[in-house]
């Protein structure tokens, strides 16, 4: 059967397409699932694995629980829910779960089926409008991580730099740039100014709107790396502090 067929939607899948375009979809829904299952996992693992050195696992910091007396819980649970609503409601991250996991549809010329995309306005999706909020919080969440990138070069005996500073730094440097490219903030220091000339502080805000616009070209591959690298720095801390791994120390 050829499709489309005038006046009926494409079954649910089907598609005259030869390449392979299933595969970007299926690597995307097979990291997310994996991530969030281990992100789930690791959030309830004993604390004391968190930590190795001066290196804390960016999924525990920073530690809140000290702020809130009687609290028993992992700390992570603190923390975990800032960074999943910013991906979640990410404009990048929508498309690329929209696809992925919802296949809706799942690829460009994919049919999707009889199911119809009625916006972002109910429950459950009325809440990608919450993004900018989400913003604001991850921001607080950029300034700890900077601040235990110092920290982690802090060791016991004194001043170093082990392996583990590369894994935070690379954490660190690939979140503020995920951050900093968000469509968002692009919109939030720009995007409601017709006449840059006429704005206060029209010229700063110009050149921060550009710069924002230049990071924001490669905002998908932010989020990925971002993704994997705040991931492999739980790992990394976590094997160490388990006695696994072995951090190299430069210095
Ligand atoms: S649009 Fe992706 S983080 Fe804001």
């Amino acid at each position: 059967m050829a499709y489309p067929v005038p006046g009926t939607r494409e079954p649910f899948l089907a598609t005259r397409r030869q390449d392979a375009w299933w595969v970007v979809p299926l690597a995307m829904a097979t990291t997310f699932i994996v991530f969030i299952a281990y992100a789930s996992w690791a959030a309830f693992q004993p604390v004391e694995y968190s930590k190795f050195g001066p290196y804390i696992s960016p999924f525990f910091s920073p530690d809140l629980t000290r702020f809130i007396p009687g609290f028993t819980w992992s700390p992570a649970l603190l923390i975990l829910w800032v960074p999943a609503g910013f991906r979640l409601t990410c404009y990048y991250g929508r498309k690329a779960y929209y696809r992925s996991v919802a296949l809706s549809p799942s690829a460009c010329a994919v049919g999707k089926g009889d199911r119809d995309y009625k916006g972002e306005r109910a429950l459950p999706w009325v809440l990608n409008n919450l993004h900018r909020y989400f913003l604001y919080l991850v921001t607080v969440l950029v300034i700890f991580h900077w601040i235990h990138f110092f920290d982690a070069f802090r060791f016991n005996d004194g001043w170093g730099m082990g392996l583990g500073n590369i894994v935070v730094a690379a954490d660190t440097i690939f979140l503020t740039l995920y951050v900093f490219s968000c469509h968002s903030l692009r919109h939030l220091v720009g995007g409601k100014i017709d006449c840059y000339s006429c704005a206060a502080a029209g010229v700063t805000r110009h050149k921060i709107w550009t710069g924002v616009s230049s990071l924001n070209n490669l905002h998908n591959v932010y989020f990925w790396c971002s993704l994997f690298t705040v991931g492999f720095a739980d790992v990394y801390v976590r094997l160490c502090a388990m006695g696994v791994w072995s951090d190299v120390r430069f210095f």
